[in-house]
């Protein structure tokens, strides 16, 4: 037999096929007209393959929900409010207080954007239909965009239906396998994903740590063609400001390409909310790629991408999640418009923003609460340690009235699950004192019956 055949019988024996099926394809191997038993090899691939219910991601949902019985704890996700969710939540028939909203400056039932919603919808319906590409583009997309390009002091901006997906389809249409990707250990999931699927090496850094970034870059960038710095202008777990700078010294120094996800920057951090462009007075265009989304400050749904004129064409013809997928809802997108105006108009809002959240962090700190390098702006996370901490932590937290959602794995490391604080212009100092002075007193009691389950 020829080594292929010989190898080809190896296989069938690792499949472990019926005799008769195995004499049939030797059989089909040299030609004697028998056909290939493809029934047999259907049948020996293990039913485990074929159900969802053996996935081992499916394992682990099944053995969280048994601890979280165990301890007699309700899943703390996916709660359903009964109506609008700003600085105070309504679940169940019970009022709230709420810190998990990202409502940064409260404008979330604003009239003026329930104006600009409702003109929107009566001129252009609710669906923009299909990629805007084919089904065309309404005035509130580039309205939006020529917006948010001014605001930021940059050539142009575009628009996607998801944050997400501008995160991964951005990275992953412009940079390949010959590319290096360098970004903090803190990174948001999509940016993850884009560098993923670009296919780009990556090399991960811890949050912020500038020295152990210049190493990889001296030791890596050379081996290169393109390059790109990632990193998020005020870190959605860890409430940390990026150190904007600095990055944009080392992309220069390196020769890289440097991209800022606005996420939670937009509307908290900068006089006018303008983010960290604005906050360490560095020079807009000195950043290769701005990322943002829209769910947050302004209100709407998706994500923008804001740079150069030849950075949006590249991503208007070319990125997958704007190309194939569907154009912003028009409402959303004159809502998105409307916020954005005023938050410039009243800078009020994202002062009162960044007094909350200054006032909280310090609150934090005094009632001894570890909070990490949290920088006082928008969010406070309340590092705990233990998942199960974090979950029994919040389940009391909710039931003196106090909404703050756990992050646990694979959200943060293991062993750094949280309490995040989301902070709104609109909280009153009272709120945000009963929310620390609670969460002093509970994290001991969730402490305590972490460890009488553990024991
Ligand atoms: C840093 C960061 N980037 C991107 C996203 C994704 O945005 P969206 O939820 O609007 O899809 C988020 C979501 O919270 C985020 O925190």
């Amino acid at each position: 037999m020829s080594e292929q055949s010989t190898k080809r019988t190896e296989k069938i024996r690792r499949f472990g096929m019926r005799d008769e099926d195995k004499a049939r394809l030797l059989a089909a191997m040299r030609g004697e007209g028998a056909s290939l038993p493809t029934r047999a090899i259907t049948k020996t691939i293990s039913p485990e393959y074929t159900r969802f219910d053996t996935l081992p991601c499916y394992t682990q949902v099944l053995i969280e929900k048994a601890v979280a019985e165990k301890l007699g704890l309700e899943q703390p996700y996916y709660r359903c409010h009964d109506g609008l969710s700003q600085e105070w939540a309504v679940i169940d028939g019970v009022r709230l207080s709420n810190f998990s909203c990202y409502d940064y400056l409260g404008l979330n039932n604003d009239e003026r954007l329930h104006k600009a919603a409702a003109d929107a919808a009566k001129r252009y319906g609710f669906s923009a239909s299909a990629s805007r590409l084919t089904a065309g583009e309404r005035p509130p997309h580039r309205a939006l965009e020529q917006a948010l390009a001014e605001a930021f002091g940059v050539e142009d901006a575009l628009v996607f239906v998801s944050g997400h997906g501008t995160n991964v389809s951005t990275i992953a249409s412009l940079f390949g396998p010959k590319d290096v990707i360098f970004s903090d250990q803190a990174s948001h999931n999509s940016l993850v994903l884009g560098a993923q699927l670009s296919q780009a090496a990556r090399f991960v850094y811890p949050i912020n740590d500038m020295a152990a970034l210049r190493k990889l870059l001296a030791q890596h960038r050379a081996n290169f063609q393109r390059a790109l710095l990632v990193t998020e202008g005020l870190f959605g777990m860890d409430g940390v400001l990026t150190r904007l700078p600095e990055l944009i010294a080392l992309k220069r120094e390196y020769s890289c390409f440097l991209m800022v996800d606005e996420a939670h920057s937009l509307g908290t951090v900068g006089p006018r909310g303008l983010g960290v462009a604005e906050h360490y007075g560095v020079d807009p265009k000195s950043v290769d790629i701005w990322m943002g989304t829209l769910s947050k400050t302004l209100c709407g749904c998706g994500g923008y991408i804001a740079g150069s004129k030849v950075l949006t064409e590249i991503l208007r013809f070319e990125a997958p999640g704007f190309v194939y997928s569907v154009g912003m809802p028009p409402m959303l997108a004159a809502v998105s418009r409307c916020a954005l105006a005023c938050m410039l108009e009243e800078p009020w809002r994202v002062e009162r923003l960044q007094e909350n959240s200054r006032y909280m962090l310090s609150a934090a700190q005094e009632a001894g609460l570890a909070t990490g390098n949290a920088s006082g702006y928008a969010l406070v996370p309340v590092l705990v340690g233990n998942s199960l901490t974090a979950v029994l932590l919040s389940k009391l937290l909710m039931e003196k009235g106090v909404l703050a959602l756990p992050i646990i794995y694979p959200g943060v490391p293991e062993g750094s699950a949280r309490l995040r604080f989301f902070v709104s212009a609109r909280h009153t100092r009272e709120q945000i004192a009963r929310a620390i002075e609670l969460t002093r007193d509970l994290l001991p009691v969730a402490r305590e019956r972490t460890e009488n389950f553990a024991g």
